[in-house]
């Protein structure tokens, strides 16, 4: 039976620095959702949560347009077909994923919908994670843009997260010597234990820059998540020709000023390579990268963790995890 009414959540107000409970606002509608010619209405599952949504708060110059104030907040769902419009190619109890936004009911034209075709050994949740954006990015920021060789030194930030702990993995199948940055013990103990890295490395400890110089001393790639401060030290570690894969900064997420970069004149001494990339870039390609993350995931030598919250009342709390670390693999 449809519900008489259904939560949304939608952008309240730009944040001038980190999320604060004035930047959303949860609204209790009536449900008057009808799928018209084409269409789907969909139930949320689960959304993802990621890094990049705090840039779509900022009314600044992105790949994306900004959210609106007041419109729902952008995030990609996985979402249940619970009611077809006439001519929908979808039928009712489909899993589709699509950029549904922070509302448990929508509807939508069936070309903003992908059926997700479940795989034995595969789970949904893969589809927001590894086999989605966060590991699309993993493989073609390290292959295409990292160009990783066998026997070459690794270096990734963030990589107890969604990305970074695919990329270390990917490193580690190519042959790559692969060194961690992370902000725990237990993250570090896991990148180590399970993930197999050969050292991880916790950047809130005192003897962090020592004990990386001693163990690791200069890189070939480095796969950065987090910017900043890390970022500059990782510019002074640089080898001959080296690549730096600019993938997010999510320390400079949050502040209107970042600090910019001291050390950046390494890369003339260094004849190195920093570059920044966005996995749409990739779109066409994607079939290839999912033939060998599918492939991973279903033999369990990929493997990954989730970080569920629940309750669609919790997303904007949910997304101020990623900035205190508060999630290991994909939130
Ligand atoms: N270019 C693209 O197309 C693309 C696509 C997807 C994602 N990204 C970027 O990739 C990065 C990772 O995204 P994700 O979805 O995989 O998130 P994630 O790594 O799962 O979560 C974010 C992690 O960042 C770390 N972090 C937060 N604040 C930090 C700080 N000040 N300094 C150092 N580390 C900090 C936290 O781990 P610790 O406990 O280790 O601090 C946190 O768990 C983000 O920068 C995101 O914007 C880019």
């Amino acid at each position: 039976m449809a519900p008489t009414q259904y939560t949304k959540i939608t952008l309240a107000e730009r944040p001038k620095e980190g999320i604060t409970d004035t930047t959303f606002k949860r609204e209790v509608v009536p449900f008057d959702l009808k799928p018209g010619q084409g269409q789907i209405l969909v139930k949320a599952l689960y959304a993802s949560i990621d890094p990049a949504m705090r840039g779509w708060l900022n009314d600044a110059r992105s790949y994306l347009p900004p959210v609106k104030i007041g419109e729902v907040m952008r995030a990609l769902v996985l979402a249940e077909v619970i009611e077809t419009g006439p001519g929908s190619k979808f039928t009712k109890g489909d899993i589709v994923s699509g950029v549904f936004g922070w509302t448990e009911y929508g509807v939508h034209n069936d070309s903003a919908a992908e059926k997700i075709q479940t795989q034995p050994g595969v789970e949904y949740l893969d589809y927001l994670g590894p086999l989605g954006a966060t590991g699309l990015t993993a493989y073609f920021g390290l292959l295409e843009v990292g160009k990783i060789k066998a026997g070459e030194t690794l270096v990734v930030s963030g990589a107890a997260g969604a990305t970074g702990s695919v990329v270390c993995q990917i490193g580690k199948k190519l042959g790559a010597k692969v060194y961690a940055i992370a902000g725990s013990q237990d993250k570090c103990d896991w990148l180590e234990k399970d993930l197999g890295v050969e050292k991880a490395f916790n950047y809130k400890s005192p003897t962090f820059h020592a004990d990386f110089r001693q163990a690791v001393g200069y890189l070939d790639v480095y796969f950065d998540n987090v910017g900043g401060d890390i970022l500059n030290f990782m510019l002074t570690r640089l080898k001959m020709k080296a690549r730096i894969v600019l993938c997010g900064a999510i320390s400079d997420y949050n502040t209107s000023k970042p600090k910019g970069l001291s050390a950046y004149t390494n890369l003339i001494s260094q004849r190195a390579k920093i570059e920044g990339f966005v996995v749409f870039d990739y779109a066409k390609r994607y079939p290839e990268a999912l033939r060998d993350l599918s492939a991973w995931a279903k033999d369990g030598s990929l493997k990954r963790r989730f970080h569920v919250v629940k309750g669609l009342d919790n997303a904007p709390e949910a997304l101020k995890i990623l900035f205190s670390g508060g999630n290991t693999g994909k939130l």
